[in-house]
């Protein structure tokens, strides 16, 4: 059935933008939508413009056919009651469970876990471990994109603790933390799902050697134990009561509201942490209750299919227009790309057509400078979305907000409408797609139902296109390899063999 939905998808008539605005007078209203957050007291929100996107009556109607018939409803209902949605790895997917939306012991279980981390955290910042001013986070993918972008986001100004999230295993990386951090006031958070992961335990033990080189008598009761396999973290040497336990059912990338969140409230203080739980518990609310278009993240995915399987596009790119979500690309990077970069269907038949594009971007104004002439004239239709805030990260005069936001709204207008020019070098096409998010202020709340938003998206992406977003095992062969060129002995291809020679790393 999927087949002759999207056959009439295709066969439909793709107006342009211009057309569409002409054609709707509420087409802004039917696509443009706030979302309320008013957490924390505040009454802040989100407006989610969809409506420079091709998405029209009849497209809207296809899709929400689509949705029906890929049993969109029943598979969210069972996202939400904590049901096996990873069927490869026999898993659930229980990210929301964390913020306190999905099945009843597993939101009590993570709420018995949050609060374990919340004593902590609250201890820690009483000094009961001694005077603890900085923190070296070392985790890689989920377990370090999530709390990088977080911190980097709220925590700029008057942060109750200086935070470095290390990942590589290329020591240059440790060493700046090293370089901006006192062994004697440092505390080290050892953040994997699996505590098995060779650049993790490999920064970790070089972290350790660091804090004993500078005089600390115990620089294991320097660590706290960031994972899901408890066990393990115990064997490495980390006592019972600093490690941080989080559910096997929270997937790496969607575990920065678990435990691997630590640092983050670190930084904030827990009653900002946990705005930033129930922001992305509305936005989970949202995503659970509401029907078609008007769901925002199922909407955001029905402009997505349109790009990649309609239109063939390739990429995706998000520019934020604001420093303080700078790492936001490479965020979203792990959570589209390892979720829906795949090429067989949930239940192991090859896909259709294709799955997630690739996903890019930067920060603006910065990237106009840059990469924004591909955008505006080349030959890739690139889908754009920009994300900026209304109120400023900083103190400055209101001359570089404005014109921050004046670009970044001037670049959609820019791609939409383009301009004729009898100098074919001077033309711009115009029709170029973009959505805009733009939060009130990037408050906890917001930026955890922002986060949200793109993780319901991501899924409903994966619903549509039958695929299951919760595994990962493209990334294992690599792992796999390396593993057997550190132990030696195995021969490889001659590239490979001539690179291991030159390196002098004997296989
Ligand atoms: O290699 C990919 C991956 O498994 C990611 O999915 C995960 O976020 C990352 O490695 C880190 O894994 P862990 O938290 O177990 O160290």
């Amino acid at each position: 059935m999927s087949d002759a939905i999207w056959s009439e998808l295709k066969a439909l008539p793709k107006p342009s933008l211009g057309e569409l605005f002409a054609d709707d007078a509420n087409r802004l209203d039917q696509l443009a939508t706030r979302f309320e957050l008013g957490v924390g007291g505040d009454a802040s929100g989100i407006r989610f413009d969809w409506s420079k996107t091709h998405l029209d009556a009849a497209h809207i109607a296809g899709f929400e056919k689509l949705a029906t018939d890929m049993d969109f409803d029943a598979r969210r209902a069972a996202l939400f009651a904590g049901e096996i949605v990873n069927p490869t790895e026999g898993r659930a997917a229980e990210h929301t469970a964390q913020r306190g939306v999905g099945k009843a012991e597993s939101v009590e279980l993570a709420g018995q876990y949050h609060a374990r981390m919340a004593s902590l955290v609250e201890a820690i910042h009483r000094g009961v471990l001694g005077e603890i001013k900085h923190l070296i986070h070392i985790g890689i993918g989920g377990s370090a994109l999530g709390p990088a972008l977080a911190v980097d986001a709220l925590a700029r100004e008057g942060a109750l603790c200086d935070v470095h999230v290390v990942s590589n295993i290329d020591g240059c990386a440790l060493e700046a933390a090293f370089a901006a951090c006192d062994p004697a006031t440092t505390m080290l958070a050892v953040a994997s799902k699996t505590f098995t992961t060779i650049e993790t335990m490999t920064n970790a033990e070089s972290a350790i050697e660091w804090l004993r080189d500078g005089g600390v008598l115990d620089p294991y009761g320097r660590v706290v134990a960031l994972t899901a396999a408890p066990e393990k973290a115990t064997e490495w040497g980390v006592d019972e009561t600093r490690i941080l336990p989080f559910s096997e059912s929270v997937g790496g990338r969607y575990s920065l509201w678990s435990s691997i969140g630590f640092p983050v409230a670190m930084a904030l203080g827990w009653p900002d942490f946990s705005e930033f739980l129930a922001g992305a518990a509305l936005m989970d609310e949202h995503f659970r209750d509401v029907e078609g278009l008007a769901n925002l993240p199922l909407r955001a995915a029905f402009a997505d299919q349109y790009y990649t399987r309609l239109l063939g596009c390739q990429t995706r790119a998000v520019f934020a227009y604001d420093e303080r979500l700078a790492l936001l690309p490479d965020y979203l990077q792990q959570l589209e790309m390892e979720s829906n970069g795949k090429s067989v269907k949930a239940d192991g038949t090859p896909v259709d057509g294709p799955t997630a594009p690739i996903t890019w971007g930067g920060v603006g104004t910065d990237a106009q400078h840059a990469v924004f002439q591909l955008l505006h004239q080349g030959t890739n239709i690139v889908p754009v979305d920009f994300i900026a805030a209304i109120f400023p990260g900083h103190d400055l005069q209101p001359a570089h907000h404005r014109i921050l936001l004046s670009n970044c709204f001037a670049q959609g207008a820019a791609l939409m409408a383009g301009k004729a020019s009898e100098d074919p070098a001077r033309a711009y096409p115009g029709n170029r797609p973009s959505a805009t998010i733009l939060l009130d202020e990037v408050s906890p709340a917001a930026f955890g139902a922002l986060i949200a938003f793109h993780e319901h998206r991501t899924f409903a992406n994966a619903v549509l296109m039958g695929i299951n977003p919760f595994d990962q095992f493209g990334v294992e062969l690599g792992k796999e390899i390396a593993k057997q060129i550190e132990k030696g002995g195995t021969t490889f291809d001659p590239s490979t063999e001539a690179l291991l020679e030159l390196a002098g790393i004997a296989s």
